[in-house]
Formats: C-alpha cells, sequence, structure tokens
C-alpha cells in the first residue's frame, strides 16, 4: 500500500544527493527480514546482488546464479522495503543472448518488485543491451572494474585501473555507460585516486565497492558487514559484527538445551485449563 509519510528513494534522487555532495548508502540483502530492517535504517538502496551466489547459494562464484534464482530474492526483498530503491542484478548470461532475452529478464525483476537492474561491463555488445534497456523505460546501473561476472576471463579477483592509461580506459567505458543512459555506476576494486577521478568527470553519481571514499556512494554485501559470511573478507570490507559467532553461540545453546531435556522451558509450553488436566490424568493412569 501506498504510504504517504514514506518519500521512496528514486533514480532522482540519486541525482540529487551527488549534486548536493550527499553520500549514497547501499547495501545487499537477499530475505524480506534483512531487506526490511535495512530500509528501517534508512539506507538509500537495496541492492539484491548476484553474490547471492555466494552468500546463500554456497557457489564458489556468481556464475550459477539464474534469473529464476534473482526473481525469487527480488521479490522477497522488495516486500521488505518501502523507502529504498531496490535494485536487482541481472545474473551471468541473463543479457548476453538476444536483445528480446534481456528485455524479457529485465522485465521479470522489474515486475517482481525491482525499481532497477544492474549490469557489468561496457563492450559494445554490453552498450547496446543498456541502450535498449533504457530506451524501453527500465532503470539501469552500470558496474565496471572489477566485474565479477568476467572471473574467468579476469583470471583472479584483481584491482582495476591500477594505472593512469587503465583509468582512463575506466573513465572512457564508464561515459559510454552513461551515454546508453544508466543513472548510476558501481565500481568494484578500483584505487582511490582512478575512482576520484572517474566520478569527477562523470554526471551520474558513482557507487563504490573498494573504490575509495571519493566515490558518490558506497554498498557493501550484507553478510560481510555483519560478519557472517563463510569466505575470506575482502581488505574493503568493514565488519560490525561478528554475526557468525553470534549465531553460533545461540545455536549451541539451544542444541545443549534439547539434548539436556531443559527445553522447552515452562513459558514456551502451552497448558490446558486445571479441571482439563485432571482428566488426562485420570486416563493415564488407567
Ligand atoms: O553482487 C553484488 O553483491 C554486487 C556488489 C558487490 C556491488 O554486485
Amino acid at each position: 500500500m501506498y504510504n504517504q509519510d514514506i518519500k521512496p528513494v528514486t533514480v532522482k534522487t540519486f541525482q540529487k544527493l551527488k549534486e548536493n555532495n550527499e553520500k549514497i548508502s547501499m547495501l545487499t540483502a537477499y530475505d524480506y527480514s534483512t531487506a526490511r530492517y535495512i530500509d528501517e535504517c534508512g539506507i538509500d538502496s537495496v541492492l539484491i546482488g548476484d553474490s547471492a551466489g555466494m552468500t546463500v547459494l554456497g557457489y564458489e562464484n556468481t556464475l550459477n546464479v539464474t534469473i529464476e534464482d534473482m526473481i525469487l530474492f527480488t521479490k522477497a526483498v522488495s516486500k521488505g522495503v518501502k523507502r529504498a530503491l531496490v535494485i536487482a542484478d541481472m545474473p551471468f548470461l541473463s543479457y548476453h543472448i538476444s536483445k528480446e532475452e534481456t528485455i524479457r529478464n529485465a522485465g521479470k525483476l522489474i515486475q517482481s518488485g525491482a525499481g532497477a537492474v544492474k549490469l557489468e561491463g561496457a563492450s559494445e555488445f554490453i552498450l547496446e543491451e543498456v541502450s535498449h534497456l533504457t530506451a524501453s523505460g527500465i532503470n539501469v546501473v552500470g558496474h565496471l572494474g572489477f566485474t565479477p561476472q568476467y572471473i574467468k576471463t579476469i583470471g583472479g579477483y584483481f584491482i582495476q585501473g591500477k594505472s593512469y592509461e587503465n583509468a582512463v580506459k575506466l573513465l572512457e567505458s564508464a561515459k559510454r555507460l552513461e551515454e546508453c543512459g544508466v543513472f548510476s555506476i558501481v565500481l568494484e576494486m578500483v584505487p582511490e585516486e582512478a575512482a576520484k577521478y572517474i566520478t569527477d568527470n562523470l554526471s551520474v553519481p558513482t557507487i563504490g565497492i573498494g573504490a575509495g571514499k571519493y566515490c558518490s556512494g558506497q554498498v557493501l554485501v550484507i553478510d560481510d558487514i555483519l560478519g557472517k559470511y563463510y569466505g575470506n573478507t575482502p581488505k574493503f570490507v568493514k565488519q560490525y559484527v561478528n554475526l557468525q559467532q553470534i549465531m553460533k553461540t545461540a545455536i549451541n545453546q539451544f542444541n545443549a538445551d534439547v539434548k539436556n531435556g531443559q527445553f522447552p522451558f515452562p513459558e514456551n509450553v502451552f497448558n490446558i485449563k486445571e479441571e482439563e488436566r485432571e482428566k488426562f490424568e485420570y486416563i493415564s493412569t488407567k
């Protein structure tokens, strides 16, 4: 239901924040309750990242995530969000086959509740797909620098744009994405100086992840900031809490309470009235 008290974050809000030199905050989410917490904390945007491949589905990388997976996560997340701009990642191969498939897949994510989609790269082929999407009224976010869906061609988790020449190439790609109508660009694992150079020379806001403090905004994976992810935590992550430890303490306690017969405690049990209980005692002594 539309709530008049809540002013939703839109593509225009992103632009305004950049123009006013105010930072944009973004976190990933993959489920209803986490999305709701993030939204209630006033984060500007929730990204349903295909990082779900690692954080939720236990894959080694993002390449096995399907459009069906992303649709499910998008439905759950968008139900929990009232204010933040919901952006859904288009997974590997969902925008690489044909324009028709790209539009159909992006459309499915929008119909599942996303306000925008995100695509990685800026090859001629990708630029055409982006133009086609924006011309069809679909909000698009670009993603440059380290692009996880290209992990096999990049060959590893390498920082991108380390030389002036490479930073210039990244800016050229960013400008072309801008011409194709993206309203924001994620910069991943780019040196701070290069990210500043790119951010200062673009009209649209940049959202950094491992790209230093001069980007227009910052995004991190929720499992990383909460200390919940099982794999390695990259240098650019700030872990605010160790949820893995907190969860395991609670789970161990439950296990012990069950094993030693302490759980359920009296307050966790439904009881019947005394007069009815007597009948049970009668039956059980028969
Ligand atoms: O998949 C994801 O979570 C992302 C962010 C890391 C930017 O693309």
